[in-house]
């Protein structure tokens, strides 16, 4: 009886000695492949989910259209998937009314990329991560911080929400589900770690942030100083050539003389903030639009092309940059 306890106390702790491993070691990585034609595209949108509410559905018949004009790989949701307040749990009604029932155009019909948003985290978290709705609808992916490689391009999702000091200082009456990010000091340095390490070793001749939360914004949020303070950083330290986010209910481009990365906002899946907007240099924001839509990206081995879309399917600002063929990867790269 005895040795049996002892058995699986060691058992046990040798379980648990795994788990810092597991949640710590590194980032999940999923790959997707390119066309044959060595290029890929794909769609952004961001802060949907309300059941087509608020041009959220004319948004998506745009996406459709837009989707099949540009046979896009896949589709990647930058967070607040689900309104107000995230899934309820695994049987939420949201899952189809919000996603499977809105973005049903047949070009939509490819893999979904998402991570969490602020208000995701309002709801059940566990359920809305769970493989199970994968079963419910196979285009559903969402996890907190990923890795992403499409060959040419490699992806990094960043789990931003845990770094917003008031969602944990001044909740309000809104109840965030932390399991899983606690304790958050750990949680935050460890994801920093791990993403300064993915790129570092990326080798990949583009390298795409993908968080929910702003880094640069001329909107109401504006930006997100803990995001700003810990990961722009890193992104600055490892050649990242677009961070991509929501948040902001709007569709943004901002270019600073400091860096190259672009900052692009692609929050208008749904309810639009009209107005609200300034930044100290005009000059550095490319673009603002306080309505509805979506963003579309286009690239190649050299090439990246981006294009903002309002639900009408006007093209609202499109921007593009190149780099050679042959380059040595990103000027901090290392020798291989
Ligand atoms: C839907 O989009 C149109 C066109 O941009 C806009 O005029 C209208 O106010 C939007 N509706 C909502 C509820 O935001």
């Amino acid at each position: 009886m005895a040795a049996l306890m002892i058995g699986s106390m060691l058992v046990a702790a040798l379980l648990v000695a795994m788990l810092p491993g597991l949640c710590n070691g590194e980032l999940e990585r999923f790959e997707h492949p390119i066309k044959s034609d060595s290029s890929l595209s794909f769609l952004v949108v961001g802060d949907w989910g309300r059941k087509g509410g608020y041009n959220q559905s004319a948004v998506a018949v745009q996406m459709g259209i837009k989707g099949e004009k540009l046979d896009v790989d896949f589709i990647i949701s930058t967070g607040d998937n689900f309104y107000d307040n995230g899934l309820q749990g695994l049987d939420d009604s949201a899952f189809y009314e919000s996603f499977t029932r809105i973005y049903s155009a047949d070009s939509l019909q490819k893999q979904w990329y998402s991570v969490l948003g602020n208000h995701d985290y309002r709801g059940d978290v566990l359920a809305q991560l769970s493989p199970v709705l994968r079963k419910i609808d196979s285009r559903w992916l969402c996890l907190r911080s990923f890795i992403l490689d499409a060959e040419i391009v490699e992806f990094f999702f960043v789990d931003t929400t845990p770094f917003g000091d008031k969602y944990f200082t001044e909740p309000g009456s809104h109840v965030y589900d932390w399991r899983g990010v606690l304790p958050r000091d750990s949680y935050i340095s460890n994801l920093l770690k791990d993403v300064d390490t993915a790129l570092r070793e990326s080798r990949a001749k583009w390298k795409i942030v993908v968080g929910h939360h702003t880094i640069k914004s001329a909107g109401h949020h504006g930006n997100s100083d803990e995001v700003v303070a810990q990961l722009l950083p890193i992104l600055q330290a490892n050649d990242v050539d677009l961070y991509i986010n929501g948040h902001e209910h709007c569709l943004q481009h901002i270019s600073t003389s400091d860096s190259p990365i672009q900052f692009l906002t692609s929050g208008g899946g749904s309810k639009a903030w009209r107005g609200d907007v300034s930044w100290p240099n005009p000059e550095e924001l490319k673009f603002y639009y306080d309505g509805q839509g979506f963003m579309a990206v286009q690239m190649t081995e050299t090439q990246v092309d981006i294009a903002f879309y309002d639900i009408f399917g006007n093209v609202l600002h499109k921007w593009g940059t190149s780099k050679p063929l042959f380059s040595i990867v990103g000027e901090n790269s290392r020798a291989y």
